[in-house]
C-alpha cells in the first residue's frame, strides 16, 4: 500500500518481493491507469499503468482484480512490451475506460483545473460504474484472450500455500474516504479496499506492507503540509516528475503524522522505506543495514518509533536489487 500520496516506490518494492519470495501471482488492485509504477530492471526502465510490476519473474501470474478499471490500449501495449501475454489475467468484471471517459476527465474544469486529475478517464468511468452503465471487460473482444476469474485463481493459490502479492496503487491520502477530499481519487485505496478489489477476504492476509518514501511528494491539487518551493526541492535533490502525466511533483519532508495515520488506516504489520540513498547518499546500493551510517540508521529508527511498526524493507537505489531486507 502507498503510505502518502502515491509515488512512494511501490513498483520497485513489489518487483523485489516477487523475485525474493517467489510469488505465484501478483495482483493489481487500486483505481486503474491513473497510477504509474516504475521498475528499473537490468539497466532498463519500465513503467506500468495496468500490469502488476512483476514481469521479470517468468513463472508469476500477472493479474488484474475486478475492482480495477482497465484501459485496453494501455494494457495491450504493456503486454507487448514485456512479452507477457501467456501469463496475464484480467478479471471478467473489470470496468473498461472508454474514450468518452477520457474526454470528460480532460474537458471538465472541475476535474482538470481544480482537482488536477491525471486525465486518464478514471473518475468518469468509476461514476459510470456506480451508475451501473459502464461496460465490463467481458464485452471487449480484444480482452478475450486474457479473461479469467481472478478471485478464484487467487484464493486457489492461497489455499495451496502459494505466495500471492497484492499490489496497491495510489496512496492512503488520495483515498476517497480517508484522503484530502475533494482532492483525492475516485475510490478508497487502503488495504481493506485493495483486498476487495482482488477478491480476497481480510482473514486471508498475512502481512500488510505500507510503503513510504524518505520524503513526501504529491502531484495534482490539494494540501501538502510543509510544502517546499521548487528551488528548495531541487536543491535537496527531491525533484521528481509524474510517471503518468509528467507533472512536477510537489515535495515536503517526511510527514511522521501522516505516516502514523497510514499505518493505522491500513492495519500495517510492517513498512518499507524507499530512496534512503536520496537522503543519505553514502547508503547508495547498500544491502546490509549494519553498514549504514549512524545518521541513516537513526532516521530509519526514528521512523519506526514514530509509526509503531518495523521498517523491514529499505530502498537504497533505483534498481530492483538495491534493497536492504530485514525480514530475516
Ligand atoms: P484521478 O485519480 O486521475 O482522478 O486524480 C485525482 C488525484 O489523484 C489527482 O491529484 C492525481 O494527481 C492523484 N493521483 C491519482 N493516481 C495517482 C498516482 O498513482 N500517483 C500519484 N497521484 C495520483
Ligand atoms: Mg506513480
Amino acid at each position: 500500500m502507498g503510505g502518502f500520496f502515491g509515488d512512494e516506490g511501490k513498483g520497485k518494492i513489489i518487483s523485489y518481493l516477487t523475485l525474493k519470495d517467489n510469488a505465484s501471482a501478483v495482483v493489481r488492485g487500486g483505481v486503474g491507469p491513473n497510477a504509474g509504477h516504475t521498475v528499473i530492471w537490468q539497466g532498463r526502465e519500465f513503467k506500468f499503468r495496468m500490469l502488476p510490476s512483476a514481469f521479470m519473474s517468468p513463472n508469476t501470474r500477472l493479474l488484474i482484480g475486478p475492482g480495477v478499471l482497465v484501459n485496453p490500449k494501455i494494457l495491450l501495449d504493456e503486454i507487448e512490451r514485456t512479452s507477457t501475454g501467456d501469463r496475464v489475467g484480467v478479471d471478467y468484471n473489470c470496468a473498461v475506460i472508454e474514450e468518452k471517459h477520457i474526454q470528460i476527465d480532460r474537458g471538465s474544469e472541475y476535474l482538470k483545473e481544480k482537482i488536477e486529475t491525471t486525465g486518464t478517464g478514471c473518475g468518469p468511468c468509476m461514476a459510470d460504474r456506480v451508475n451501473r452503465v459502464a461496460k465490463t471487460a467481458r464485452e471487449f473482444d480484444l480482452l478475450t484472450p486474457y479473461l479469467t476469474d481472478v478471485p478464484l485463481e487467487v484464493n486457489g493459490l492461497l489455499d495451496g500455500g502459494k505466495v500471492v502479492l497484492v499490489e496497491g496503487t495510489q496512496g492512503t491520502f488520495l483515498s476517497l474516504f480517508h484522503g484530502t477530499y475533494p482532492f483525492c481519487t475516485s475510490k478508497d485505496v487502503t488495504a481493506s479496499s485493495m483486498c476487495a478489489d482482488v477478491g480476497i477476504g481480510p482473514t486471508k492476509v498475512s502481512d500488510v506492507l505500507v510503503v513510504f518514501k524518505t520524503y513526501t511528494t504529491r502531484v495534482g491539487g490539494g494540501p501538502l503540509e510543509g510544502e517546499l518551493s521548487p528551488e528548495e526541492t531541487d536543491r535537496r535533490g527531491w525533484s521528481e516528475f509524474g510517471a503518468v502525466t509528467g507533472r512536477r511533483r510537489r515535495a515536503s519532508e517526511f510527514n511522521f503524522k501522516l505516516a502514523k495515520r497510514a499505518v493505522m488506516l491500513n492495519g500495517a504489520t510492517m513498512a518499507a522505506l524507499t530512496k534512503l540513498d536520496v537522503l543519505f547518499p553514502e547508503s547508495r546500493e547498500c544491502r546490509d543495514f549494519d553498514v549504514l551510517s549512524n545518521a541513516a540508521k537513526g532516521f530509519v529508527e526514528k521512523v519506526e518509533r514514530e509509526i509503531g511498526v518495523p521498517v523491514k524493507i529499505i530502498g537504497t537505489g533505483p534498481s530492483v536489487e538495491d534493497v536492504i531486507d530485514r525480514r530475516r
